[in-house]
């Protein structure tokens, strides 16, 4: 066992097979987002985090991260184009030999910032739309970046990314989605990566008003489906169903611990994104522990890793080689056990939660019925919903 491990009281791993390095490093540079989204994945609790990793630490992160085997960087938020060091972090991240990438909603992406990012090697940029319409964009975000995110899909184009448009999918856009496949191929996007909202953070406050009716599915795979045979040649349409309606979980960041490794704002080490809420012993911070340390002897990054931890049905299920039990974060949420079979299985003894909330959604009609008003992602909401 290392010195540090031992100093800071983190566990060795305890399975005899060790696991592989995170091969995929998310950098969650801040929750700061002029955006205001109704379905974001950052915590609901984002305000009451206000502490940011500086620049020294970042780099710190990037190379121990690189040196134990990760391959590729993603740049995130919040919006990470409002950190004034992002060329800088891409530049090391580059210089190291990651595969870099930038998940942007737009903001503050000009001509003088891609042309500094250009120069310092970033590869990649997915840029983020609410909808195929300025109105129904500029309303889900709570702000008017319809037509900046145009221009910055251009000046993607201008700078020769590969550019991937993102556009969450929801009952009040889904019925859009010819007219969202259309705009991505007018703006010469390489990829169109349709996903349905997935229902955690604040996707699951808004839930009864984004969750789409099995017709409203259906309809929007059977025309993805029409627009792949079309311009499968010019445009890879990616089209992700909510867990909800599937019979059987995802294989969640493909097994924790597995594979991603997110590091939030302020430095805290996480297996997904919002793992933070669950129950259990902090996670680790990078700026108390080496990444390698966190990866493979912390607590936290042990304790849904494999098959160990599983309870009935998991255990002595068949599939459960395939999924790893599916979502420990849904579990939680739906459940109210983290260890618990993830609900969206059928063979969920908490199935029937999952069964409400689809039936509920197919008699509902649009806003105005649903009894709580849309809550957009925003500081003030954070703090009195975090109460
Ligand atoms: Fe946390 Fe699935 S999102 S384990």
């Amino acid at each position: 066992m290392s010195s540090s491990m031992l100093e800071h009281g983190l566990k060795q791993d305890p399975s005899a097979t060790r696991p592989g390095p995170p091969l995929w490093l998310l950098a969650e540079l801040t929750y700061r987002c002029p955006l205001h989204c109704a379905f974001c994945f950052n915590p609901v609790d984002f305000a009451t985090q206000e502490e940011e990793l500086d620049t020294e630490g970042w780099i710190r992160t990037l190379r121990q991260a690189r040196a134990l085997g990760s391959v590729q960087c993603g740049f995130s938020g919040g919006e990470p184009m409002l950190r004034g060091d992002l060329e800088e972090l891409v530049a090391e991240a580059h210089s190291l030999g990651f595969y870099t990438n930038l998940l942007t909603t737009g903001v503050g992406l000009n001509e003088t910032r891609a042309k500094a990012l250009k120069e310092a090697g970033l590869d990649h940029i997915q840029l983020s739309f609410q909808d195929s319409t300025r109105e129904m964009n500029d309303f889900l975000s709570n702000t008017r970046t319809f037509d900046l995110k145009n221009k910055v899909a251009g000046l993607i184009k201008e700078y020769d990314w590969p550019m991937v448009l993102n556009c969450v999918i929801h009952r009040m856009n889904i019925d859009h989605i010819d007219k969202i496949i259309e705009m991505a191929l007018e703006l010469g996007a390489e990829t169109l990566e349709l996903a349905n909202t997935q229902y955690y953070s604040w996707a699951v406050v808004n839930r009864d008003h984004l969750l789409p009716s099995r017709m409203q599915l259906e309809e929007a795979e059977r025309v993805t489906n029409e627009y792949r045979e079309r311009y499968g040649d010019r445009l890879q349409i990616v089209f992700v169903i909510p867990d909800y309606y599937e019979a059987r979980p995802k294989k969640c960041m493909n097994g924790w611990g597995n594979v991603f490794l997110t590091i939030a704002p302020d430095g805290t080490a996480l297996p997904c994104h919002t793992a933070r809420m669950l129950p259990g012993a902090a996670f680790p911070n990078v700026a108390d522990h080496s990444i390698e340390d966190i990866w493979y002897g912390s607590e936290g990054f042990n304790r849904y890793r494999g098959k160990d931890w599983m309870k009935e049905p998991c255990r002595s299920c068949p599939e459960s080689d395939d999924d790893l039990g599916g979502c420990r974060c849904q579990a939680f949420l739906l459940a109210g056990d983290p260890a618990a079979a993830d609900p969206v299985c059928d063979k969920s003894p908490d199935r029937h939660v999952v069964d409400h909330a689809i039936e509920k959604a197919q008699s509902t009609a649009m806003l105005p019925t649903v009894g709580q008003p849309l809550i957009f992602r925003d500081p003030k909401e954070s703090l009195r919903l975090s109460i």
